[in-house]
């Protein structure tokens, strides 16, 4: 679990995480929905550690994330697996040494036992054998596995995702939210995943979160998002079908 108290987050005077309390939850996959320039970004970045927000609690299993000090902060940090926008694999490194990343730099893992590592990862993604490519090689959907692969190299136990599927079709993105589902459950882990794919929300959502200018507007499950009775998440979704 993940507990966000009153988080807030300005930049140049003008806040734009206006004090947001909400958690997510365990083994479950938490959406954070909300219109563009809503704050979700920052929100994920605040998580995370690459923004520090300038009030607020953030604690990851009981850990305050923003109180520790260096060792127990690099603790929480091999526990997350990010997936950020775009792929953001190195393009000159290999499939096997984009993956292999993360555990040359957070474990003592022999050259064998990290292959065998990989090799783990890349069939949880169905991508086994391309560990030779360069992501020039491989198309748009293959790196986003390929994210996931990396993103899954350590024994995590929190799984971040900034709009998975933007740039992708939408077959391909159906491909990458089915396989976030299956990681969550397969692993139990915590994973939080920003989009404004509304597919995305009604196929593999457990607990939404929608933003709204900064504020935490409504949360809730999927099956209560069109009962809601919210009228800005209410535009939110008839946007998405129609806008
Ligand atoms: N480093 C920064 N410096 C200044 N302003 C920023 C910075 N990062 C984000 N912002 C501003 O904060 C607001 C929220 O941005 P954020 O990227 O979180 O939105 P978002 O909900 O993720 O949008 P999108 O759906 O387009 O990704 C925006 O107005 C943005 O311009
Ligand atoms: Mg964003």
């Amino acid at each position: 679990m993940i507990d966000l108290k009153d988080i807030r987050k300005a930049f140049d005077g003008r806040e734009v995480l206006k004090g947001i309390t909400t958690s997510m939850e365990p083994g479950k996959t938490n959406l954070i929905i909300g219109a563009s320039g809503s704050g979700k970004s920052v929100m994920m970045k605040c998580m995370v550690g690459l923004l520090r927000p300038d009030s607020g609690s953030i604690h990851y299993d009981g850990r305050d994330f923003l109180g520790l000090q260096h060792k127990e902060l690099r603790e929480i940090r091999r526990e997350i697996g990010m997936l950020f926008q775009g792929s953001a694999l190195f393009d000159s490194s290999t499939v096997q040494e984009n993956i292999e990343f993360p555990l040359k730099m957070f474990t003592k893992m022999t050259p064998a036992e990290r292959l065998d590592r990989v090799n783990f990862c890349l069939e949880q993604v169905h991508m086994e054998g391309i560990n030779s490519k360069f992501p020039a090689e491989i198309s748009g959907g293959m790196k986003k596995r390929v994210g996931i692969a990396r993103a899954i190299a350590m024994d995590i136990k929190y799984l971040f995702c900034d709009e998975p599927n933007s740039g992708l079709d939408p077959v391909t993105s159906r491909v990458i939210d089915e396989l976030l589902m299956e990681i969550t459950q397969e692993f139990q882990v915590t994973t939080i995943i920003n989009t404004h794919d509304m597919k995305t929300v009604f196929d593999i959502g457990d607990k939404i979160v929608f933003i709204y200018e900064g504020q935490k507007w409504w949360e809730g499950k999927k099956e209560e998002v069109r009962q809601s009775g919210n009228p800005e998440l209410q535009a939110f979704i008839n946007a998405s079908y129609f806008g």
